[in-house]
């Protein structure tokens, strides 16, 4: 069976989990195959409401095998803490021996850098991730399987926390950490992760191979993308479905989709250039009543009008043959909206994406004004009981994005949701 890509199409917080969560049902398998714990994904179903930053959002689906990829860096203690509250048992829980560990260096690395950038900073979530990824690229990382290998762990961390110990303190002023401490973590991470710990391309391989269907959860978004994103304001991984294949270890011809999650404006979080921002009590009064604070950090999202530049591009560095739009309902009772359909760049008009930061910096967003509609969307279920005003507005985003709408999110509970399409069909 097929594999189906759920990918943020934005800056992230798109509300993957929600999509994921629903999607589920009709899966075997649900894999996180990029970032770490910066990612926050919210699930509201009968069961609860679930925060997650770890483990994929199919975790409320008894049935469904959940994978952490070798793509993604992991954090044991968060994970121990998100299987524990969620009495993950390993039939359902399985963790990549390749994933890379986010170790307590690579924290206090990533808030030290991040001070240090001082006017320059990015706005990490402060999580050791893109330290982490760092030392995957640099060689000097440590793997989940490394766990289980005591001999490895006492040949290599000495000599790796001392050389990080240099720069914490050298560097940056910092507290060293103390080695011990590190291999004391090390023994009872190995001793509670290893059920979970498997190659998990075989995992997804055997999947592919049976009837299950396998969804691939994006974390973060397309435009934080290391390599196709807003550089050097994006995180340290690749969001976009190429990062789904090396996360994985799965071929391209496995594919049976590949949606795009929307949200139906914009949200980014941390610094960054974002044309279609916008400012003040407008923007304040919005992410009141969309609860636009960030799931991981709790910081302020900032809002922004739907870009319909930077999500035609998204579409085409992903290959989207599906949109899925979320929080329709918010836009419900607004006079107007605005769809950002062009940028103004040095007094130049350009429909083209800008990926590099300085120049999207001074990109003027050029909008285009749509009626607003008074009927609610929340919680609708039904392709009939959307409004004409809603039903423009989407059919106008596909037209811009060029990709056609299968599902529409109408409110936070998974049954808030209204199929126009069978994504997985
Ligand atoms: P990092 O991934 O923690 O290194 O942060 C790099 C940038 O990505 C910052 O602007 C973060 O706010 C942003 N970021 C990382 N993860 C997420 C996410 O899950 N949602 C939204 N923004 C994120």
């Amino acid at each position: 069976m097929p594999a189906y890509a759920v990918i943020g199409a934005q800056w992230g917080d798109e509300g993957k989990g929600k999509i994921i969560d629903f999607l589920a049902e009709n899966a075997a398998v649900i894999a996180r195959y990029s970032g770490g714990n910066n990612a926050g994904h919210t699930v509201i179903n009968d069961a609860g409401t679930f925060k997650l930053h770890l483990v994929p959002s199919g975790i409320c689906w008894p049935h469904a095998m959940n994978v952490i990829g070798n793509g993604v860096v992991v954090d044991p203690d968060v994970l121990l803490k998100e299987i524990n509250e969620n009495d993950l048992d390993p039939s359902r829980l399985a963790v990549s021996d390749r994933a890379h560990l986010i170790m307590p260096y690579h924290i206090s690395l990533d808030q030290l850098e991040e001070q240090r950038r001082g006017d320059a900073k990015i706005g990490t979530t402060g999580r050791g991730v893109g330290p982490a990824y760092i030392d995957k690229v640099s060689r000097q990382g440590l793997r989940v399987g490394e766990l289980l290998d005591p001999e490895d762990l006492t040949l290599r961390l000495p000599a790796i926390v001392a050389f990080k110990n240099e720069i914490i303190t050298k560097i940056y002023g910092g507290d060293p950490i103390e080695l011990n401490a590190v291999f004391e973590k090390a023994n009872m991470w190995a001793g509670q992760l290893a059920p979970y710990i498997r190659p998990v391309e075989n995992l997804i391989a055997d999947a592919l191979e049976s009837d299950g269907k396998v969804i691939i959860e994006g974390a973060q978004g397309a435009l934080l993308d290391l390599d196709h994103g807003t550089y050097p304001y994006v995180t340290s991984s690749n969001p976009t479905v190429g990062g789904t294949l090396t996360g994985l270890g799965m071929g391209p011809r496995s594919y049976g989709g590949v949606a795009g999650v929307f949200k139906a404006y914009c949200t980014r979080v941390g610094e960054g250039p974002f044309p279609s921002e916008i400012h003040g009590e407008e923007g304040d009064s919005i992410r009141e009543q969309a609860g636009e604070f960030g799931t991981t950090t709790g910081r302020a999202r900032r809002i922004g009008w739907f870009d319909a530049v930077a999500g035609r591009y998204s579409a085409r560095v992903n290959g989207f043959d599906a949109m899925i739009i979320t929080k329709l309902d918010i836009l419900d009772g607004w006079e107007e909206v605005n769809i950002c359909v062009a940028y103004e760049i040095d007094g130049v008009r350009t429909e083209q994406f800008p990926v590099d930061a300085v120049t999207l910096d001074r990109a003027k967003p050029i909008y285009e004004t749509h009626p607003g509609w008074t009927e609610s969307t929340r919680s609708i279920t039904k392709n009939s009981e959307l409004n004409d005003g809603a039903r423009a507005y989407i059919h106008r985003l596909e037209e811009l994005i060029g990709v056609p709408t299968k599902i529409l999110s109408t409110g936070p509970r998974r049954e808030e949701t209204l199929v126009i399409e069978d994504f997985l069909a």
